[in-house]
């Protein structure tokens, strides 16, 4: 059993989370600040992960090397087991970020010029990856409601008239939505009328509290020719091993995207991703599970303490480790909130904006961490609420 109470000291590991984000707030001294902001956790991964690199660590030869069947099976038995979701070895195509392969399949599969759609507020580089590929960029608000995000399908499907593609993100990064059976259908229903192309984010889709569960949109009938982005780095905590894949039912798309990864160069994956991937997908199941309890245990402190707060509104997600904080009610403006954050409570958590204009007047804060941390984190933006 994984002790998740340890603190780990990241300072001095180069880790973006702690030690590179004076320039990102805009700080020249970041000590004694709480870092809640990326997305990654401040617990460790499993040993079975640890183990699996560290045992081919012991071959001292590095040379290029595939992807090997047993990680493809990992890959195809947790899918299934996981989220019913059947998938042949010649559908996974691995890449080193979902980001990476979210740009290799807009460049692949879209046109310059083309429009992609997305939908607002919601995970900032699904802002600049179509536009720095010189598609045109469509925003589509969601409906929210006391921090609840809901699809309204009349506005969506206006927008789709005249989009190309769309980037679904599922779950949602920043409210914490886990898309309903019925949303996804009426998703596919609109994008196969309009004839849009569903690029669906699912890098969350492991992280996931009781009561809810997540459907990949490629398993909603009708919905073959959907390129789903999932990943084992969000999960447990691999970000920097580096390693996800896209699901790509049709064999055109394919074809379209092994000729972009050959005319720009891009090989296999790195030999300790393909092990780590293998042995997360094969043996991290158990410690998923805790996992996913002790996160759910710090969304539950926290909630209930910020909600306690004059004007602070925190809506337990559905999934994800990202708690949405509404401070609208408090009447501060972003630019007051974060200096008080940064200067007073010495807490570094995201401004909402940062996911687009619909984000304003809310904050992200990250809860991967120990229980102690987050108690920290309730300790101080208390402090600056009274
Ligand atoms: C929705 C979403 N997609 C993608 C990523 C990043 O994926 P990667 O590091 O594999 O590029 C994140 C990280 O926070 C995310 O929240």
């Amino acid at each position: 059993m994984q002790n998740f109470d340890v603190s780990i000291e990241r300072r001095g590991t180069h880790a973006m989370k702690w030690d590179g984000f004076a320039p990102i707030y805009n700080l020249e001294n970041t000590d004694g600040i709480l870092p809640m902001w990326v997305a990654d956790m401040d617990l460790a991964t499993p040993d079975c992960v640890i183990d699996a690199i560290t045992n081919r660590l012991k071959h001292p030869v590095f040379g290029y090397t595939g992807v090997n069947d047993a990680t493809y099976r990992a890959v195809q038995q947790w899918l299934q087991s996981h989220h019913n979701f059947m998938v042949a070895q010649e559908e996974i195509l691995f890449r080193h970020g979902v980001i990476p392969a979210l740009a290799n399949a807009i460049a692949a599969l879209t046109d310059e010029g083309d429009t992609v759609l997305i939908s607002t507020p919601v995970y900032h580089p699904f802002y600049f990856i179509p536009t720095n590929l010189n598609r045109k960029l469509a925003t589509c608000p969601l409906h929210e409601q006391d921090g609840v995000y809901t699809f309204d399908f009349a506005t969506f499907e206006e927008a789709l008239k005249t989009a190309d593609a769309y980037i679904l993100c599922n779950p949602h990064n920043p409210g914490g939505m886990v898309w309903s059976k019925e949303d996804l259908t009426e998703i596919v229903r609109l994008c196969q009328k309009h004839n849009v192309l569903i690029l669906s984010d699912e890098i969350h889709a492991d992280l996931v509290f009781e009561g809810h569960s997540h459907i990949p949109i490629a398993t909603i009938e009708g919905a073959e020719d959907v390129v789903t982005f999932m990943a084992p780095t969000k999960t447990f905590n691999l970000a920097s091993i580096q390693s996800a894949f896209m699901i790509v039912k049709n064999a055109e798309q394919r074809e379209k995207i092994a000729t972009y990864y050959a005319a720009t160069g891009q090989g296999s994956i790195n030999v300790l991703a393909i092990e780590a991937t293998r042995a997360a997908f094969e043996q991290g199941e158990a410690w998923r599970k805790e996992l996913l309890s002790y996160i759910e245990g710090n969304m539950d402190i926290v909630c209930a303490a910020l909600n306690e707060l004059e004007g602070i509104q925190a809506h337990k997600p559905q999934g994800t480790y990202l708690l949405w904080i509404d401070y609208r009610q408090t009447g501060l403006s972003e630019e007051v909130m974060m200096a008080r954050l940064l200067q007073d409570a010495k807490l570094a958590l995201e401004p909402g904006t940062k996911y687009g204009e619909e984000g304003r007047g809310f904050l992200r804060m990250n809860l991967a961490c120990s229980r102690d941390t987050a108690q920290e984190a309730i300790k101080r933006f208390t402090k600056i609420m009274a």
